[in-house]
């Protein structure tokens, strides 16, 4: 059920029961003259699980698939992003989907979430002549995501989201299309209200994985609307980038790193590619040899880090802060001995190559963190 704040925002039940209890104080607090300090009354925190690419099917890495559900379950997130391609199915053409694989994300990603946000993959829509094992299953997906917010959106899976202190907005891959007529009205109309901004897709605008050059498109269209983070997946790793502004004319990606990985509102977008929820891993095409595919220079001096693991992002959100957390979840080496988490394992490149999770004991940690400040002054002195 959806709640609403005096603003007509959808609140989450912790959050709508926090600032219920956070006005009642601020009364208090305010006294017959109503005034109150500022940070006197600190807002709920919005939690939020992101996975993308999970590993439903036989032709995934279902140990790790299960791996990161249960601890994605164990951080009891208010609402889950689902960056797409839920299932790897072995049949070409497939003619249906079957239950089973949309009983195991109803158990996994849809029952454990007040709120879910889900975005179409090629590997969800139905099968055609370049993507012959497409499961197909979007059609059965789709009904178990929350609401969008009307109006609604152009495209297939568009849409957008307003929860608790965030705006999130789906933009689609499959054509992808410039968002700005239909989105730029609604960012500006959250951040008028004081809200982070975060666009979810499948197809990563900026990645070192499979480089295809989209600077002056998606890129351009997507970090020229300022959002705070952009999630995407399609490639099976992590990757995250310093904040950046719209790319120039030459191509060049204007950079504003932090030692601590402490930003700003407005020092630009954070992108991250998390397609690590169980499909196989792929090594980035600079591991293979694949010169046409590896990123120039300037897209690698961008990267913060990356790596081939299974993992999930947590955000935290309030008014003030968004904070982001990427758990490295490892299934364990009986699983990985089992089920070779590898694509193509028999592939000489990996033998130069070592998994995130190589000797690691099972379970989830802490692999990287990242945080964005909506206090600027505060903020150029700690940094
Ligand atoms: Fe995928």
């Amino acid at each position: 059920m959806k709640q609403r704040s005096r603003a007509g925002r959808m609140l989450p039940g912790r959050w709508k029961k926090f600032a219920g209890f956070a006005g009642l104080l601020c009364g208090l607090l305010a006294g017959p003259g109503g005034l109150v300090q500022a940070g006197a009354v600190e807002e709920a925190t919005l939690r939020v699980a992101a996975v993308g690419d999970t590993g439903i099917g036989e032709r995934a890495f279902h140990p790790g698939f299960l791996a990161v559900a249960k601890a994605i379950q164990a951080e009891r997130p208010d609402v889950l992003l689902h960056l797409g391609d839920f299932v790897y199915q072995p049949d070409l053409f497939p003619e249906n989907c079957p239950a089973r694989y949309l009983d195991e994300i109803r158990r996994a990603l849809v029952a454990p979430f007040r709120y879910r946000i889900f975005v179409p993959g090629d590997n969800d829509l139905p099968p055609e002549p370049r993507k012959p094992k497409a499961s197909g299953c979007w059609a059965g997906i789709a009904p178990l995501m929350t609401p969008a917010d009307p109006p609604a959106a152009p495209g297939e899976g568009e849409g957008t989201w307003e929860i608790g202190p965030a705006l999130f907005a789906v933009v689609g891959s499959f054509p992808y299309r410039d968002p700005t007529p239909w989105l730029a009205g609604r960012i500006r109309q959250a951040r008028s209200l004081g809200l982070w901004v975060v666009l979810l897709l499948h197809e990563p605008p900026l990645t070192t994985a499979w480089f295809i050059d989209k600077r002056e498109e998606a890129l351009k269209d997507l970090n020229a609307l300022e959002p705070d983070l952009i999630l995407s997946g399609n490639q099976h790793s992590y990757e995250r980038f310093h904040p950046l502004g719209v790319p120039g004319p030459g191509g060049e990606l204007p950079v504003t790193p932090s030692p601590r990985s402490i930003y700003n509102r407005g020092d630009g977008v954070v992108h991250v590619v998390s397609g690590g929820g169980g499909a196989t891993f792929k090594p980035f095409a600079d591991q293979q040899g694949k010169q046409k595919q590896t990123a120039p220079p300037e897209v690698f001096k961008a990267l913060h880090t990356r790596a081939l693991m299974n993992h999930f992002v947590l955000l935290e959100i309030n008014r003030e802060t968004l904070l982001a957390t990427t758990y490295r979840v490892c299934a364990g080496e009986a699983a990985e001995s089992k089920d070779n988490p590898r694509w193509r394992p028999a592939m000489p490149v990996w033998e130069k190559i070592t998994l995130e999770c190589s000797g690691k004991p099972k379970g989830a940690e802490v692999f990287d963190r990242f945080e964005i400040h909506n206090r600027p002054e505060k903020l150029s002195e700690e940094k």
